[in-house]
């Protein structure tokens, strides 16, 4: 999955030849599974005209301050438009529009949203070789960088003019893969290792029989998801469930068994940044483990059951750096024991699930936490789907890091 997937991407056309290669670089957004917006400048409809660009977009492309409709004049609002965008691309940026980007000129609505933005701004340079190297040009590359207007650098070739030299728009592939560069390596848990453990685990009776729990493992899997997302290398523990995934920052460790379990995470915890525990882990597993299916001989079975290895715990004992999260399921007294679970197990943050909240903890959709840091602090969640329980978990692990 690309990192532009579920992206809003404006983008931004000015007067220049190269605009011939904006509906590429529009097209390669949508197909990423961005979604798409266009501003022109007006002289760049003499270039590439508005419908291309509507129909590779599958949106209105706006150019004006003002539109006609039965006769009125509506406005075409710049700063909803910025406040719209994640990500703005000014591709081709003429020596013209860059200049006005420089110096707060804002004749046009393309301009004038530049200055509304508050996302990532990228322009891509598109000009003649003499007009790129000139001292006024250079200087306004400064300017805008000193903006943190970013500059996906020009490449040198043939230029419309005939000549050859430094100026030329970058290729759309390149654009879209010097974006996905920047973005990567600005994500907060970029060179971070992190595991998660999710689902259930089966603690075998005979070879067909096993004691489990109703836990799907969404949970987790989320977790992982939203790691990822933020730039983790992320290694998932996963007892039985039904999810998958194709993400290829998640290396998946499929397990049945606690024991199991815990000898993956302790495989890899030495090289982990960042631990969180979701998994419901059984307690408690038949002390023997028939060899053959167990007949129905007798009125009454009794199975003697003796206790897993607690990995969290484990973890906590031997942890040196690493930010240990693990979560409590609790019915009672539920601040006071995930706190009591907070320091007996040695953690950083625990995530609390109280059984008491409609809509939280096994199989369903969504869920509703308290998270509960080693210092005693509590910030209690609203009911939310489980991916954005696992952002707002990943954003106070973050807060947690730069403390
Ligand atoms: N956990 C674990 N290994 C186990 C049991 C639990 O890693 N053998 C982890 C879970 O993944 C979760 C946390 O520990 O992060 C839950 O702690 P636990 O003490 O098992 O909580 P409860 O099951 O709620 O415990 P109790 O029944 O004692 O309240």
């Amino acid at each position: 999955m690309s990192l532009l997937s579920g992206k809003k991407i404006l983008v931004g056309v000015s007067a220049g030849i190269a605009a011939y290669k904006t509906p590429f670089l529009v097209r390669l957004f949508v197909k990423a599974g961005a979604e798409v917006k266009v501003v022109m400048t007006p002289s760049s409809k003499d270039f590439v005209t508005p419908l291309t660009l509507s129909t590779v977009s599958k949106n209105e492309v706006f150019s004006a301050f003002t539109i006609e409709e039965n006769d009125n004049a509506i406005w075409n609002n710049h700063v909803e438009l910025a406040l719209w965008a994640d990500i703005f691309v000014i591709a081709p940026a003429t020596a013209n529009t860059i200049s006005k980007m420089a110096n707060g000129i804002c004749d046009n609505l393309l301009l004038a949203t530049f200055l509304s933005a508050k996302c990532p701004v990228y322009y891509a340079p598109a000009m003649d070789l003499d007009m790129y190297k000139h001292k006024s040009t250079q200087e306004n590359f400064k300017k805008l960088a000193s903006f943190e207007t970013i500059q996906i650098p020009a490449g040198f070739g043939e230029l419309a003019s005939g000549l050859m030299g430094e100026g030329r728009m970058a290729e759309p592939e390149e654009m879209v893969a010097f974006i996905e560069n920047d973005i990567l390596k600005k994500l907060p848990l970029r060179n971070k290792k992190v595991l998660v453990t999710a689902g259930p685990t089966y603690e075998a009776i005979d070879p067909v029989r096993f004691i489990g729990n109703h836990s799907s493992g969404k949970m987790g899997f989320e977790i992982a998801q939203a790691a990822a997302n933020l730039g983790a290398e992320v290694i998932l523990v996963s007892g039985p469930t039904h999810y998958t995934t194709s993400n290829k920052q998640i290396k998946y460790i499929s397990v049945i068994s606690a024991q199991q379990m815990y000898d993956a995470c302790h495989q890899y915890f030495e090289e982990i940044d960042i631990a969180i525990l979701s998994a419901a882990v059984a307690d408690y597993r038949p002390k023997i483990v028939a060899t053959q299916k167990i007949k129905k001989a007798t009125a009454t079975l009794h199975i003697e059951l003796e206790p897993t290895k607690d990995i969290l715990a484990s973890l906590g004992a031997i942890k040196k750096n690493q930010i240990l999260v693990g979560f409590a399921l609790e019915t009672e007294n539920e601040v006071e024991n995930a706190k009591n679970k907070l320091k007996k197990k040695n953690l950083n943050l625990i995530v609390l699930n109280s059984l008491n909240d409609k809509g939280a903890g096994f199989k369903t959709e969504t869920n509703k936490v308290t998270l509960i840091d080693q210092r005693g602090s509590l910030k209690e969640f609203d009911l939310k789907t489980k991916a954005e329980v696992a952002k707002d978990l990943l954003n106070e692990i973050i807060r947690f890091i730069h403390e």
